[in-house]
């Protein structure tokens, strides 16, 4: 068997066998096949797509091609949550703890930024002395101590959805039902979940920007991770403009910590209540949403959720004095206002562009492996729904680096505002759930 007629045969159209598609993803994880026949084998796949046959066989071959995490020694049912990747998307950081909070383990294994998309790992990161990586056993007596840990992907699991995904980040193939199923399912099987709440967002900053095709990706994950054996609930939600308020690393940790302080801002705030409902439920700990989302609140209003995440700070090292103390976080050395030139609503306000804008100012990689600038994000200070009179700040850049690319940021942020006399509805959070 040969890579090239692997990659032939799916540029053709044609399906690929189980041999094939293991052949390959062998290849991938052992560095066997270059980086150019990965990237050749996602742009086939992104324009000939998969049959539910390849999804699965593409699934399970990555979870076979390294190492496998067992969670069967933690205690209870844990329960894990995977987003698909939207702006401002700091819901792990809360999630994690607060659903911890309510007696479900959380055990996550999470990702770096993606595309337009920033991911929970840099975020994490941006915390003085935060780890990462940690062993088996420790993450799995972490767990079994106080219920929560978040680490990334180690070396040896999923290694190859890990080459797949820096490489696809960087050739234009993140967008795909296929591609995007495979990988988060993979991981979620490789770390031992078996029990997933998918967080599917649509909209202009999602992979999806459709519900239709938001909906083909949440009923694809949800029939792949039964297909395995597991179970998991999807829940479709808005990603046409960001959530929250803050869009980068170090800030974004900010408004998380705000939110477990129960006074973040509320689009965010029901994500996290909605998403962490299926949680519960899932876990055995709620019967109904709404008896779900009071132990949450609870959880949220009594400190016992902050109390979490200082917990998991602490057992992965990071600087606890960060929750009474943002000042301990890399600093911004520069700041830019952007200004509204027109009257009117914020009618809408493009993710992906504000992704991209922020991504610019360095809070994202341009190539894989490039280093990040923890302080560089945007704070959006109008939002959809909002009113602006000319002159009002729309929004303010931060960076320290001289690599960050202030023109073109701007030209980003100035096409992500539309402006309009016409105030816009108010769009909710959440669309709905697939079970
Ligand atoms: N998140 C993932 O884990 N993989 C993708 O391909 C896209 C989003």
């Amino acid at each position: 068997m040969r890579a090239v007629d692997i990659i032939r045969k799916k540029r053709d159209g044609l399906s690929l066998t189980k041999q094939e598609i293991e052949f390959f993803i062998q290849g991938v994880a052992s560095g066997e096949v270059p980086d150019y026949q990965i990237s050749a084998l996602s742009m086939a796949i992104y324009f000939q797509h998969m049959t539910e046959d390849e999804m699965f066989h593409l699934t399970m071959a990555v979870v076979e091609a390294g190492d496998k995490l067992d969670l069967s020694s933690i205690k209870g049912i844990p329960v894990d949550k995977h987003s698909t990747g939207g702006v401002g998307d700091k819901v792990s950081l809360i999630l994690g703890p607060l659903v911890a909070s309510a007696g479900v383990p959380v055990a996550k294994m999470s990702g770096r930024g993606l595309g337009h998309t920033g991911g929970t790992i840099d975020k994490l990161e941006s915390i003085p002395g935060f780890q990462c990586e940690l062993d088996k056993e420790t993450f799995i007596e972490q767990i079994n101590d106080i219920k929560v840990g978040i680490i990334s992907q180690t070396g040896n699991l999923a290694p190859a959805d890990k080459r797949m995904y820096a490489i696809r980040d960087v050739t234009a193939t993140v967008e795909n039902t296929a591609l995007i199923a495979a990988s988060v399912v993979s991981k979620k099987l490789a770390a031992g979940n078996r029990n997933i709440v998918f967080d599917v967002k649509v909209g202009k900053g999602a992979f999806m920007k459709t519900e239709p095709r938001a909906l083909d990706l949440a009923e694809t994950m949800v029939d792949l991770v039964a297909k395995a054996g597991g179970k998991s609930v999807a829940v479709i939600s808005q990603m046409n403009q960001p959530l929250g308020r803050e869009v980068g690393n170090a800030n974004e940790v900010i408004e998380a910590i705000e939110t477990l302080k129960n006074r973040g801002p509320v689009d965010l705030t029901n994500l996290c209540l909605a998403l962490g409902s299926q949680m519960l439920i899932i876990g055995g700990k709620a019967e109904t949403t709404e008896e779900a989302r009071k132990i949450l609140r609870e959880k949220l209003e009594d400190g016992s959720a902050l109390e979490k995440f200082k917990q998991m700070l602490d057992r992965q090292g990071g600087d606890i004095s960060v929750i009474d103390d943002y000042t301990i976080l890399k600093q911004p050395t520069n700041r830019l206002d952007i200004m509204a030139e027109k009257d009117g609503w914020v009618t809408a306000l493009d993710a992906m562009k504000v992704g991209r804008a922020s991504n610019l100012l360095g809070a994202g990689r341009k190539r894989k492996g490039d280093d990040i600038d923890h302080a560089a994000g945007i704070h959006l200070a109008k939002k959809e729904g909002d009113k602006v009179e000319i002159g009002d700040v729309l929004c303010t850049f931060m960076w320290t680096n001289e690599i960050a690319d202030i023109e073109a940021a701007t030209d980003r942020i100035r096409e992500a505002y539309y402006v309009s006399m016409e105030q816009p509805q108010a769009r909710p959070v959440v669309l709905r759930v697939v079970e």
